[in-house]
């Protein structure tokens, strides 16, 4: 007997970030933030999860490849999964307690490149939690469990617009996230994610956040102004107003990342490419006399922006005046594309005086069109990722 589940689950982005841990066992944050879930369609993590009394041990693999299932943060979201399910448990059918002593076997893998350097470990382990629940059919708040596996990722168990509360307890019971809008309440807000060509090697978010935290003392004047931000990016996103959304989210990354420089080594997640994004969105503001792109950047190179439907096409076309592409359209430009209807005639020209910077062409990879997203799903069983007998299916 095999009792098996899959599920999918989205990428987010920080809009207000996380960035300092106050305990780094039970990832408790410096300070609250605020995200976007991005959709499924274009980012996602599929988790399958079974288990069964024919498992001799616990496995996982990841991307295709066995990895060690030893690893400190699989352990505690499995631990702390069992316990509850153990708790509701107590009164019901001896099949189910059964299960919770069975070996499990794990597979996931996301459908797009982990060297695009995006977040990954939030979908996944968001993922993981996710299939777990519906595996032992727990309920109740799952977000401070996935939190335990990687802090973003409690914000990736949501749909929509989330906000992740740093909590007071020191239990972190309170540190848990919660929906502030579904993906369906601004339905025109779009998202593109440039991903830069860049193979350089970074901090961790782990590791780096930690540094940030012993040696920055901008990042303490940082964590006493998140509150007030979240209080209005939060009343931004209820009342779609694009301006103050744009604003508090290009503030708040640049904040985050002059924290990393602060840092004692500093630590510099952006690059030439990077800041030439940052420069474009900003000439682009200023020609349109209005705020209507804006940029966040997490702990690596790529961009994702934020911008309203109707200006997608002019801004994509500007984009590929400035970093022209080496690939084909279609490689270039991946996702939502079939929403690129109109023909953006040379009669449309930015002026090139708002615009004081020089072509560089093939400096980022590809970009990635798409749009905010609902929460994690159940997936039918022809999904699974694993066979009949709890081996990874492009194994056997
Ligand atoms: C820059 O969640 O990856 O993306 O909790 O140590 O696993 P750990 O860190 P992680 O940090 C994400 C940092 C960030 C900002 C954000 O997503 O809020």
């Amino acid at each position: 007997m095999m009792h098996c589940v899959t599920c999918s689950a989205p990428v987010n982005i920080a809009v207000v970030k996380y960035w300092g841990k106050n305990d780094e066992t039970l990832i408790l944050p410096a300070n609250s933030s605020v995200s976007v879930t991005l959709h499924q369609d274009q980012l996602q993590a599929q988790t399958s999860v079974a288990v069964s009394h024919h498992f001799e041990k616990d496995r996982i693999w990841l991307n295709g490849k066995e990895q060690c299932i030893n690893n400190p943060r699989i352990q505690n979201v499995i631990r702390e999964i069992k316990r509850r399910a153990r708790k509701r448990k107590v009164s019901s059918r001896d099949t189910d307690t059964e299960k919770l002593n069975w070996k499990i076997h794990i597979c996931s893998k996301n459908n797009f490149p982990t060297a695009a350097g995006l977040a990954s470990s939030a979908a996944g382990y968001a993922c993981l939690v996710y299939a777990l629940k519906c595996l032992y059919d727990i309920d109740g708040d799952i977000s401070a469990i996935a939190r335990c596996g990687s802090g973003s990722a409690c914000r990736s168990i949501h749909g929509g617009f989330v906000v992740w509360n740093k909590g007071e307890e020191n239990d972190g019971t309170d540190s848990i996230a919660r929906q502030i809008q579904p993906h369906t309440h601004w339905p025109d807000l779009r998202v593109l994610i440039l991903v830069v060509n860049e193979q350089k090697k970074h901090t961790g978010s782990t590791e780096g956040m930690q540094i940030t935290m012993k040696t920055s003392e901008l990042l303490q004047g940082r964590i006493r102004c998140v509150p007030d931000k979240v209080e209005k990016i939060n009343q931004a996103i209820n009342d779609r107003d694009f301006q103050t959304f744009a604003e508090i989210t290009m503030k708040d990354s640049n904040q985050m990342h002059a924290c990393c420089l602060d840092t004692y080594p500093p630590i510099s997640y952006l690059t030439d490419v990077s800041r030439r994004i940052i420069q474009l969105v900003h000439h682009f503001n200023r020609s349109c006399q209005q705020t209507k792109v804006a940029y966040t950047f997490d702990a690596g190179p790529n961009a994702c922006l934020f911008l309203l439907k109707k200006d997608v096409q002019r801004f994509l076309h500007l984009v590929k005046q400035f970093f022209p592409p080496t690939t084909e359209e279609k490689d270039f430009i991946r996702g939502k594309t079939e929403e690129l209807t109109e023909t953006v005639s040379n009669g449309n020209e930015e002026d090139r005086s708002y615009f004081p910077l020089d072509p560089v062409a093939d400096s980022l990879k590809y970009i990635i069109y798409t749009m905010p997203g609902p929460g994690p799903q159940e997936l039918p069983p022809d999904q699974s990722l694993l066979d009949k007998d709890g081996l990874p299916k492009t194994l056997s």
